[in-house]
């Protein structure tokens, strides 16, 4: 299992406050969180010095939807997930898409664990359900077994649009940023994540075809809101970008007149580096390249800080 042992270079954090890094250094030991590490800060510092310097996390359900499959929702969900732990955020990251992409990225097979559908059939409880990977960060797993979700949630005579937002609840205190990731449809249960959901992010790929799902997809999530008296923050988030490619330069151009508000400031450029991290019990954070920097920004504007 990949354990959440990487904290936030000094550098990172001096950036974030716009300070010298012997300056936060000294700050810390005045108010008394030295960091038991020279040139790192662990999440709990980190998380108690932004409080004392008045950044204020919010506390936020994110979902990462997209009906097409490939335009780097899992991988944004957990770049977002391991750089929000570091900025000291207690973050709870849902896997629900059955192929667990997210679960096994990050080195657990929950074949036999319980999944939100025992939680949802009352097998488990959510509690059960979450597994610890390092300081302020849990996962809450899938499997195969989640793929008869959308039938059990349609023979449910419970109130199936309640069935992601309601058993979180139980543990809302515990955390301040919930990351959902999703399979790509707009099935029952990503209807009960939408209700869940204080901002559903969509990523978008440079082609045509990710295009087209995004204008669908905000179509449907507009319906929802409509349906079930939501206050949505919808975002779009371009991934792999490349400016070497006429497509690239050409659809994120399109994106900036299309969605206006709603495209992210910040947005993914293409790195390998983002396949190989993956599994490997090491982050992004901790190699040097485009895409590091980039989820980076996206964490800030997602935390609201810097
Ligand atoms: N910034 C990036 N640069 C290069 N490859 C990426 C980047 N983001 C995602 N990928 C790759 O794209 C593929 C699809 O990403 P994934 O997150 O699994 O998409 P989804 O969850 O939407 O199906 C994966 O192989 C992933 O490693
Ligand atoms: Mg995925």
């Amino acid at each position: 299992m990949a354990h959440l042992d990487e904290n936030l270079s000094l550098q990172d954090l001096a950036s974030l406050v716009k300070q010298a890094p012997e300056d936060v250094s000294r700050e810390l030991i005045e108010i008394g969180l030295k960091s038991p590490y020279k040139s790192a800060v662990p999440p709990k510092i980190v998380r108690a010095y932004l409080q004392y310097k008045g950044f204020k996390i919010p506390k936020q359900t994110v979902s990462f939807q997209m009906l097409k499959g490939g335009v780097a929702k899992t991988t944004s969900a957990l770049n977002l997930g391991w750089r929000a732990a570091m900025y000291g955020a207690r973050v709870l990251m849902l896997d629900l898409d059955q192929q667990a992409n997210l679960t096994f990225a990050l080195g657990v097979d929950a074949e036999n664990l319980p999944v939100w559908v025992d939680v949802v059939e009352k097998r488990a409880t959510i509690e059960q359900a979450v597994i610890s990977l390092g300081e302020g960060l849990d996962l809450i797993p899938s499997s195969l077994n989640n793929s008869v979700l959308d039938r059990v949630l349609l023979q449910s005579n419970r109130n199936w649009a309640q069935a992601v937002k309601g058993p979180l609840r139980e543990i809302a205190d515990n955390y301040d940023l919930v990351i959902i990731d999703t399979a790509p449809s707009l099935s029952i249960l990503n209807t009960a994540v939408t209700c869940a959901s204080s901002t559903v992010v969509l990523p978008i790929n440079p082609d045509k075809f990710s295009m087209a799902g995004v204008k669908k997809h905000l179509a449907d999530l507009k319906e929802l809101e409509a349906e079930f008296d939501l206050k949505l923050e919808k975002r779009v988030l371009f991934t792999r970008f490349d400016g070497r490619e006429m497509a690239s330069r050409e659809i994120l151009s399109q994106c900036v007149d299309l969605f206006e508000d709603l495209l992210m400031k910040n947005y993914i450029r293409s790195s390998s580096e983002v396949k190989n991290t993956i599994g490997s019990g090491k982050t992004i954070f901790s190699t040097k390249n485009p895409a590091r920097e980039d989820y980076d920004l996206v964490t800030r504007e997602i935390l609201q800080i810097g």
